[in-house]
């Protein structure tokens, strides 16, 4: 009989389906995917919830599938959160060392992280991580875990992701409603960067982009840390609805078009072939020129990656990606997108699919299914953190996110 601490579970609720992935521990550290799941999912809009009905049966098929193929029954699983509500801001916090001799102890870490968290947030919204970056002892930076150094003043750099309270509990209720408990939410790209990212990319610094239906979610990572992270509120359905638009054509067939013919740079377009573009309401087909797809398409893709640029200039990591840009979700698998990438944010691009995993292939295969791998990933490491990973131990947020499921289940 299976035990159910041989298995860890990620949902990925996304705007177009919802994603489940059962990973069974190896043993030896390792994790192998024994069932997935997956099922279109109408209640979610740009990341969030709105239809709770639409996204509970959602919920329920995409596992169903995933328990029967696995052989066991899910009781509890990493949720990704990735709603445009989601905001991110780095934080300091400050404090005295405690003690005489000045030995920095945990509970001034402790101390100094609750600091960093305390900054004014409005009464809607919640910590959904706070992940340190950095220590200072007196002036002296780039400090990983200063726990039994000397000094009087120690700070810590904070990465803080925000999300709006209500909709995280809408998210929660339609897990629980499907039967299932949530063991942490986690905001989706870096959930995504454990599965897509390398060890080395993260260390030079690399920006990952998951272009979902309904959102594009991105992180930068350096150092090894996420230094800065976001939600845009435009993905690849936004792609499909201008080409339904403009060819005046059913959005089911828009998305065909774009899935088989679709490209969004120009210069890759040759041939003058052209592609039958069925009418709204049974009107007769026209054949419209492969180019003029490409016309419709490559504006909106430069939108995005110009919001991207932008964001990187505020965020001044522009020009600093040493690591290059990796691109996810089932949107980076446009054609003509990689290299327009690299045109619009000059840096090399590469795809980004799920690693580190063993099992199936075709998840493996797949950027649709970074994010639930991620979550796996993500629960090993977090699970870790404590021997592997010196900067999280005992910083995490997660009795937060902890309570907040307990109020709710109350609730139910
Ligand atoms: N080969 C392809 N070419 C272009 N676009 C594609 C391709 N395959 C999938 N897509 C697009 O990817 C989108 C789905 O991606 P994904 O599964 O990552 O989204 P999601 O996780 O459900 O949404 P979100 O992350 O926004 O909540 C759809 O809009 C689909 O049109
Ligand atoms: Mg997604």
């Amino acid at each position: 009989m299976a035990k159910a601490e041989e298995y860890v579970v990620g949902i990925d609720v996304g705007s177009s389906k919802v994603a489940v992935l059962i990973g069974k521990r190896d043993g030896k550290g390792g994790i192998e995917i024994a069932g997935r799941g997956q099922a279109p999912n109408r209640g979610t809009r740009r990341g969030n919830i709105v239809n709770i009905e639409a996204a509970v049966e959602a919920l329920k098929a995409a596992s169903e599938e995933a328990e029967v193929m696995a052989g066991v029954e899910i009781s509890r699983a990493f949720v990704g959160v990735a709603g445009a509500d989601v905001r991110c801001v780095n934080s300091r916090g400050m404090v005295s060392v405690a003690r005489k001799d000045r030995e920095i102890a945990r509970s001034d870490i402790q101390r100094a992280l609750d600091a960093a968290q305390s900054a004014a947030l409005p009464s809607d919204r919640e910590i959904l991580h706070a992940i340190p970056q950095e220590f200072v002892v007196d002036e002296q930076g780039g400090i990983a875990d200063p726990a039994g150094m000397l000094g009087s003043r120690l700070e810590v750099l904070v990465h803080l992701v925000t999300g709006q309270a209500a909709r995280s509990k809408t998210l929660l209720t339609c897990v629980n409603r499907a039967g299932i408990e949530v063991a942490e939410m986690v905001f989706e790209p870096l959930a995504t960067g454990e599965a897509v990212l390398t060890p080395d990319e993260k260390d030079l610094g690399v920006l990952l982009v998951d272009i979902g239906a309904g959102t594009t979610a991105y992180a930068v990572y350096n150092d090894g840390e996420v230094q800065h992270s976001g939600v845009l509120p435009v993905g690849a359905g936004h792609f499909t609805n201008d080409l339904a638009m403009v060819l005046r054509t059913p959005y089911a067939e828009a998305e065909r078009i774009k899935l088989k013919e679709g490209c969004c740079l120009l210069s890759m377009v040759q041939e003058e072939e052209g592609i039958s573009v069925p009418a709204v309401a049974g009107g007769a087909a026209r054949v419209v020129p492969r180019r003029e797809i490409c016309e419709i398409l490559q504006p909106r893709a430069e939108e995005l990656l110009t919001l991207l640029r932008d964001e990187l200039g505020r965020s001044g990591w522009e020009g600093q990606l040493r690591g290059g840009i990796v691109l996810t979700g089932g949107g980076a698998q446009l054609d003509g997108l990689l290299e327009l990438t690299g045109q619009v944010l000059a840096a090399s691009v590469r795809y980004g699919l799920p690693h580190g995993l063993g099992g199936l292939v075709d998840v493996l295969n797949s950027p649709g299914w970074s994010t639930a791998a991620g979550l796996i990933r993500y629960a090993i490491h977090a699970e870790g953190s404590a021997e592997r990973r010196p900067k999280r131990a005992g910083f995490s947020v997660r009795g937060m996110v902890g309570s907040l499921r307990n109020v709710f289940s109350d609730l139910l």
